[in-house]
């Protein structure tokens, strides 16, 4: 029987290349996107084993919706990939009080997740998956202030530490949860990977980062969704991994299980970030 994984913000770059990648190897994708028209688009090009489902992750009010509508049709869930995400963005408050990039880069990867774990308890092997980035490693020591941050600057050099502290946020979340959902007896298993460095949409906000991202010497999509597709398909993976590259710089490479940031190592920061999230989120596991 085929096996269905959500991917968020799959209607371009990595998340649709992976779409692409799996439905080639017989899964069956929702298309878990924000925008009907490129969703639909999305869907029409990826054919019948996929389906466009709204979600807007900046809103914890789409999220429920959407998993409301999950539950409604009793939807079998494999895997979930938490993969939307946006780099350099206007820095500003959403409706919800809280700052855009942070929300919808980590706020939105633990709100559904805890919303839908669940429904993935419900198979054996389910998992799910947090794309962070290599940017991770440029923390050396942790600034709460980054946190549901309340600063109005605007300039790159914030954004570009934001955009590295939610990609930080994304990895040890996934750490805890692996940790938490072992502890609680949970079937599921939880893996942080990363892409390397790959052509995309991502860099849109920022005319230089736009064009870096559009570089023909940036590697494709295409080798990006390596590691991502190796912690889907790897069964023998425990939960708690990283899967980066084998290579120095982690740009591309062969899939490895790669060390992440030590600060993601330290079990008293993790704690602090679960409770700081359950507490802000209202919802816990
Ligand atoms: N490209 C890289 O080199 C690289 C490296 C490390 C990590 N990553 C991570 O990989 C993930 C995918 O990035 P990408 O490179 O494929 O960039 P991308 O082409 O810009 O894709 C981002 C996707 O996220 C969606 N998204 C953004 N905000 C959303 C929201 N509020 N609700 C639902 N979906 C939303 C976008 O939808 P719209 O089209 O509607 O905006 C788009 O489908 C990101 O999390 C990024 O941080 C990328």
């Amino acid at each position: 029987m085929k096996k269905t994984v959500i991917i968020t913000g799959s209607n371009s770059g990595i998340g649709f290349e992976l779409a692409k990648k799996l439905i080639s190897e017989n899964y069956f994708v929702i298309l878990a996107c924000r925008n009907r028209n490129k969703g639909l688009e999305a869907e029409k090009i990826l054919g019948i084993n996929s389906k466009f489902i709204e979600v807007d992750l900046s809103s914890y009010k789409s999220i429920d919706a959407f998993s409301n509508y999950l539950r409604h049709k009793n939807l079998t869930i494999n895997y979930l990939v938490n993969n939307a995400g946006v780099m350099f963005h206007p820095n500003y408050f959403l409706e919800n009080g809280i700052n855009v990039t942070f929300f919808i880069n980590y706020i939105g990867y633990y709100y559904l997740s805890m919303k839908l774990i669940d429904l993935l308890e419900k198979n054996n092997n389910s998992k799910i998956i947090n794309i962070s980035s290599i940017s991770s490693y440029s923390v050396k020591n942790l600034d709460w202030n980054f946190f549901n941050p309340k600063n109005t600057n605007n300039s790159l050099k914030y954004k570009r530490e934001l955009y590295s502290y939610t990609n930080l946020f994304r990895l040890m979340f996934s750490i805890e949860l692996s940790k938490r959902l072992k502890m609680k007896g949970f079937k599921t298993k939880s893996i942080a990977t990363h892409p390397g460095v790959v052509k995309s949409s991502l860099g849109r906000y920022v005319w230089i980062s736009k064009l870096i991202y559009s570089l023909p010497i940036l590697p494709p999509t295409i080798i990006g969704i390596k590691p991502i597709y190796e912690s889907i398909s790897n069964q023998s993976l425990k939960g708690g991994e990283f899967i980066g590259f084998d290579t120095k710089n982690q740009w591309k490479g062969t899939p490895k299980i790669v060390e992440p940031n030590p600060i993601c190592n330290n079990d008293n920061l993790r704690e602090l970030l679960w409770g700081k999230t359950s507490e802000l989120t209202g919802i816990n596991l």
